[in-house]
């Protein structure tokens, strides 16, 4: 009979006994004496967080019970699962500590994370969810000496650049203080940490204060790359009725919300060029950074010319563009170019006309991504432009990653196919309810099937496929719509 298999003690808590030991005794006594510390004796009743102690053993125990567990490092930085060091008595011990004494514990967590035969991991933080909105600290204060009745505060705004402004560090520089930008020039990029990670074979890199990593889509970029072909896998048959031209493949992707490239490098894996579409500079930016180091070349096409872009790691504060990776950078001449990326628009709501860029050559250059940091309102009509200086642009995938729900793109998306011609996919992200993603799956073919009847073309569009990614939320599935189009040929 083979022995059950040893039990692997938990790196944070080897880390944690030996610092907890080296801790002045007076410390933990002081915390076991403290009324309002979990597991201390209470004078207030029962305590309200676990059972009580009986003295510095039990305090000892508890802080090692109630140290997190998990973690993920994305190099180099160690990240702590959201919550962690807040149950008690962790809490009342961190009040108690010098900066000197936190400091020793954070280093020797990151000492014990750290892989042998790799450079150490430098900087360690606590992770939090998105937040759906933007923070307080973001929003205008009220005025004190404002006249009553004053107006109701305005709703707070989105987080529409999935800012992850709850990150909270514990160790490490993560931006460095620098002069604060000047109104409308990039944001220093040398300034801050820049984290990386590789997922499928695909590096990923982003400044984590001011970028999303969504961990989870993992499973989504391992199907994208498993269940679709390149270019060739595709047909493109004349998009004009008539005799059949010459068949050009579908060689380019679409990716509406790129972020720094989750999907983006998957299509570029597959072979596609790949043009995309992001707000937030620092996704940009992370994106620039990732296909450089996945070895494909892009250009960024941006709204301002004295961005600091360059390669990996070595940066240019002059206008001019350096790089090793054939990495260039075109302005975007006006538009929505306010440097704040957040993508308001015009005071009426509608979208601000994009900025002047000719098409037909940045399509023509050699990049294998083409990124467009900018309101994806823009997109259809920037394709429309390409098209019409005679770029040929059959597309084979248009992302819309989005969520709650990308709805707001997906008549830009079936148009961006579909004029293309030939044969193409959306994939259309939203989160759904358990029991509604059926009805939703209707409601999408309902949609698609008005866009191609008004289209008149004969193409067809079906959904294919309903890709349930993850739970979002207790009930609610994160889904992701695979929607097949036929062009005009292949519709008969
Ligand atoms: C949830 S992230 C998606 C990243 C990636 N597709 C994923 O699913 O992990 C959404 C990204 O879309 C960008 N974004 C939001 N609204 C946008 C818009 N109207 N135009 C371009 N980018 C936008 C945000 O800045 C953010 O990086």
């Amino acid at each position: 009979m083979s022995r059950p298999p040893k039990k692997r003690e938990n790196s944070i808590r080897t880390a944690i006994t030996p610092w907890l030991e080296s801790l002045p005794r007076t410390l933990t006594a002081t915390l076991t004496a403290q009324p309002d510390t979990l597991g201390g004796p209470s004078t207030n009743g029962p305590p309200t967080n676990g059972p009580p102690t009986n003295g510095p053993a039990d305090t000892t125990q508890q802080l090692l019970d109630r140290a997190p567990r998990r973690w993920v490092v994305y190099e180099p930085m160690v990240l702590l699962p959201s919550g962690s060091f807040t149950s008690q008595p962790w809490p009342s011990l961190l009040a108690l500590l010098t900066a000197a004494q936190k400091d020793t514990l954070w280093t020797a967590i990151l000492l014990a994370l750290s892989p042998p035969c790799r450079p150490p991991l430098t900087h360690l933080a606590i992770n939090s969810a998105i937040p759906l909105h933007q923070t307080a600290s973001s929003e205008s204060e009220p005025d004190p000496a404002a006249p009553a009745p004053t107006p109701a505060p305005p709703p707070p705004k989105e987080n529409l650049l999935r800012s992850p402004s709850g990150l909270l560090p514990l160790h490490g520089v993560f931006t460095r203080a620098t002069p604060a930008p000047a109104a409308n020039n990039p944001p220093d990029f040398r300034a801050s940490l820049w984290v990386h990670t590789k997922q499928n074979g695909i590096h990923q890199t982003w400044a984590p204060t001011h970028t999303m990593f969504s961990r989870g889509n993992i499973k989504e970029k391992a199907r994208l790359l498993s269940a679709f072909g390149g270019p060739s896998s595709l047909s493109h048959p004349a998009a004009a009725p008539g005799p059949p031209g010459p068949a050009a493949p579908q060689t380019h992707a679409i990716d509406l919300y790129a972020g720094i490239g989750y999907f983006t490098f998957c299509y570029a894996r597959l072979g596609f060029r790949v043009l995309c579409w992001e707000l937030n500079p620092w996704s940009v930016e992370g994106l620039r950074r990732g296909a450089a180091r996945n070895g494909w070349s892009v250009r960024v096409v941006g709204p301002s010319s004295s961005s600091s872009f360059s390669s990996s790691s070595s940066f240019s504060s002059s206008s001019s563009f350096s790089s090793s990776s054939s990495s260039t950078s075109t302005a975007l001449g006006t538009g929505d170019g306010d440097g704040d990326g957040d993508g308001d628009g015009n005071s009426d709501g509608t979208a601000p006309e994009p900025g002047a860029v000719d098409m037909g050559a940045v399509l023509r250059g050699p990049e294998q991504i083409v990124v467009f940091q900018e309101d994806n309102r823009h997109a259809a009509a920037r394709i429309r432009a390409a098209r019409a200086a005679g770029v040929e642009l059959g597309v084979g995938h248009v992302n819309c990653g989005l969520l709650p729900s990308s709805a707001g793109v997906w008549r830009d998306a079936w148009e961006m196919q579909a004029r293309g011609g030939g044969a193409g996919w959306l994939h259309l992200h939203e989160n759904v309810g358990v029991d509604a993603v059926e009805g939703r799956k209707g409601e999408i073919q309902g949609l698609l099937d008005g866009w191609c009847r008004e289209g008149g073309r004969g193409e067809e569009a079906r959904v294919e496929h309903v890709e349930l990614v993850k739970t979002f939320a207790p009930g609610v599935w994160h889904c992701v719509f695979d929607v097949f189009i036929t062009g005009p040929r292949a519709a008969g």
